[in-house]
């Protein structure tokens, strides 16, 4: 993915990590540093709606001014060599950050957690299958000092699935009701913000019971469905397309 400016000053070397600040890796060059501000926002901004698009979103869930208002962390792979590109190239981006989450435990308790998930991630389409990927994602682990089992994924797609089966044979997963995947090994030894036998206010709250006010459709998700031999009954595996809540992604 090429840019109508040098990378060089605005990414630095192979791998830029950018967070909240959007501070661009260095000044070289004649540029000044608004101006390289200004080019990473824009590296941003193309990646986010590159990614989108490969995904099917209605529209970016990366953009510099979603970095601005959360704690997410950006890594961005490039190709400083810029083969055919003199000013570089974009390879793709790996998009993470903590969360609080409501989870469920394979008995089908609830218990929360703050996981470092996995949130929106791109290489460009030419590059796709050529390993990097994985380095960018490798990247990452080391970086945050986290094990693949121990993330938890907002709402992978089908080439992600695959991705991690074969880089990391995490195929396990643990059924959960909202939009994140985990898979097995993720609760061991994590430590839990909190363990409950039912969901936390609203989401226990039913019809009927006394002060409680009626469970709405959209907070269904979290109650938990029992057949009849007491087993939970999971919901189906995430869909990439749906349009469901997009919230804070
Ligand atoms: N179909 C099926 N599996 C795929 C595909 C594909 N088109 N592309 C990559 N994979 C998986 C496979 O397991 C593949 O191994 P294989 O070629 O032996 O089958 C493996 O990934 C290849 O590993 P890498 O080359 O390291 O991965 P790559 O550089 O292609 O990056 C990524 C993987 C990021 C998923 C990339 O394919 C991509 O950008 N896809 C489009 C966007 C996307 O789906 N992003 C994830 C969204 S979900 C989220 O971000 C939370």
């Amino acid at each position: 993915m090429e840019f109508p400016f040098d990378l060089g000053p605005v990414l630095g070397d192979r791998f830029c990590v950018v967070d909240q600040h959007l501070r661009p890796a260095g000044r070289r060059g004649p540029a000044h540093r608004g101006d390289l501000e200004q080019q990473l926002r824009t590296v941003i901004d193309e990646l986010g709606k590159a990614s989108a698009k490969a995904q099917g979103l209605p529209s970016p869930v990366t953009s510099a001014s979603r970095m601005e208002t959360n704690r997410h962390v950006l890594y961005i792979l490039r190709d400083p060599e810029g083969r055919g590109a003199p000013k570089g190239a974009v390879i793709g981006f790996l998009k993470v950050g903590y969360k609080k989450l409501f989870l469920l435990d394979r008995s089908g308790a609830h218990i929360e957690a703050e996981p470092l998930c996995v949130l929106d991630f791109y290489i460009h389409e030419s590059l796709q299958r050529h390993g990097y990927g994985r380095e960018l994602f490798h990247h990452m682990l080391q970086s945050e000092r986290v094990e693949p089992w121990r993330l938890a994924v907002d709402r992978p797609s089908a080439k992600l699935l695959a991705f991690l089966h074969k880089h990391y044979g995490l195929e396990d997963a643990i059924p959960q009701v909202n939009n994140f995947v985990i898979f097995e090994g993720f609760f061991s030894n994590r430590p839990v913000l909190r363990e409950e036998a039912e969901p936390p206010w609203p989401f226990n709250l039913s019809p009927g019971r006394p002060g409680g006010s009626p469970v709405r459709g959209s907070l269904r998700p979290f109650l938990l469905r029992r057949d009849p031999d007491g087993g939970a009954d999971p919901a189906p595996p995430p869909r990439r397309s749906s349009s469901l809540g997009r919230v804070g992604r």
